[in-house]
């Protein structure tokens, strides 16, 4: 679908690696160097015409990132420089402050290393307790198996949309009900679902998202916080300097801007807002109904035909979403993305940020496709017909 659309798409190139991060279209490119080319000055600070053409285009890419998720304010968009930014801030900025001893935070052990390791902090600084909520036989996390680790120390679930890794769909919006039904904060990271299912945080109800851009067809260096109003409002800034503070003459006399500047220090990410709203646009002309069906046929015929690979151990058989993981038996996972590479196919080896999911799964290391609709069935028939082929495997490895 679409290839046309993809400058890297006209190298003899099989790209898998869409979990990691996505090619760019056109559209994203142009409006990125249209910025720099045409009107390239700072936001927010200029009185002449080309620093308020750059004002109406940051935040127009702001109203068009509200409107891709189906925020209720335009405030409640924050711009960060990627997911990982966006939970750091989260936690330091909001929940170092607010939780005590013994609180309780529901993740789950497939998260990414973002979703982790910022708790990871506050259980030594703040004696907060985590708890990993139980994951069925699939992997999945369940209603019932959150249900189960709520106890009524538990402020805060976190939970992947999608991982990275299993790639199962979480029921969201039904966790998020749960949460609220025990006084519990809800928190998304929505890096590897925002760019392959449509993403509603009304309809979801959740407390937080976040989410990075490169992995939706936008620039890196890019990613968003969506917050409710009211608990934005409560987030204590963690970058301090120009362009989020109103006036300060002294320490006890420190005034900061509204919402969002206030949690925008510095001369922001204007390409990468501007390159966002450019993606955002690109993938809704698309639909992402469109986008999740296609997926969802690519995978089915990916599942088909790797499951003819003699020795092949598929992670996550049974997940929905475009990410496959996967092992052939004896062959090291990082061989088999190095012996691909030779034929100029993409693909991610490793524990992929997710290095507690062994303890659930058994295997430290994975192989990892990540399709996207830019993908096509003939490039998967040339994947597998090299995975297929042991013994030239095993030769060109050495
Ligand atoms: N989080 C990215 C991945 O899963 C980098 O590959």
């Amino acid at each position: 679908m679409n290839r046309k659309d993809f400058p890297m798409l006209e190298q003899d190139i099989i790209y898998f690696d869409n979990g990691a991060t996505t090619f760019k279209p056109y559209e994203v490119i142009d409006a990125i160097s249209d910025y720099y080319r045409n009107y390239s000055g700072n936001a927010h600070r200029g009185d002449y015409d080309i620093s308020l053409k750059v004002d109406q285009e940051y935040e127009k890419g702001r109203n068009i990132i509200k409107d891709f998720i189906n925020a209720k304010n335009r405030e409640e968009i924050i711009f960060t420089s990627g997911a990982t930014d966006s939970l750091n801030l989260i936690v330091n900025g909001f929940f170092a402050n607010l939780l005590e001893d013994g609180d309780e935070v529901i993740i789950s052990k497939s998260e990414h290393a973002s979703n982790i390791l910022p708790w990871f902090r506050l259980a030594k600084t703040k004696g907060i307790v985590i708890k990993y909520v139980e994951l069925d036989d699939n992997n999945y996390v369940t209603v019932e198996n959150v249900k189960r680790a709520i106890t009524p120390k538990t402020k805060v679930i976190s939970l992947a949309e999608i991982t990275n890794v299993i790639g199962d769909v979480r029921p969201i919006k039904e966790i998020s009900s749960l949460a609220h039904q025990n006084n519990i904060f809800m928190i998304v990271d929505a890096s590897q679902s925002v760019a392959h299912k449509k993403v509603d945080v009304t309809d979801t109800d959740v407390d937080f998202l976040v989410f990075s851009g490169h992995k939706m067809c936008g620039p890196t260096g890019i990613g968003v916080l969506y917050g409710k109003k009211e608990l934005l409002e409560e987030l204590i800034p963690i970058n301090l300097g120009g362009g989020m503070n109103e006036s300060f003459d002294n320490e006890d006399e420190v005034y900061l801007k509204e919402l969002p500047f206030r949690l925008e220090a510095g001369t922001p990410n204007i390409a990468g807002a501007i390159g966002l709203g450019a993606a955002a646009k690109y993938l809704e002309k698309i639909g992402l109904d469109n986008i999740s069906y296609y997926e969802q046929d690519l995978r089915r015929y990916l599942l088909t035909k790797l499951k003819t690979i003699k020795d092949i151990d598929i992670v996550n058989e049974e997940s929905d979403s475009g990410i496959v993981a996967f092992n052939i038996d004896g062959i090291f996972s990082q061989d088999i993305a190095v012996y691909l590479n030779k034929y100029n196919i993409c693909v991610r080896a490793g524990n992929h940020c997710a290095k507690i999911l062994k303890d659930k799964i058994g295997v430290k290391n994975t192989v990892r496709v990540s399709l996207y609709f830019y993908n096509t069935k003939e490039e998967i028939d040339k994947l597998v017909s090299l995975l297929s082929d042991r013994e030239k495997i095993l030769k060109e490895m050495i």
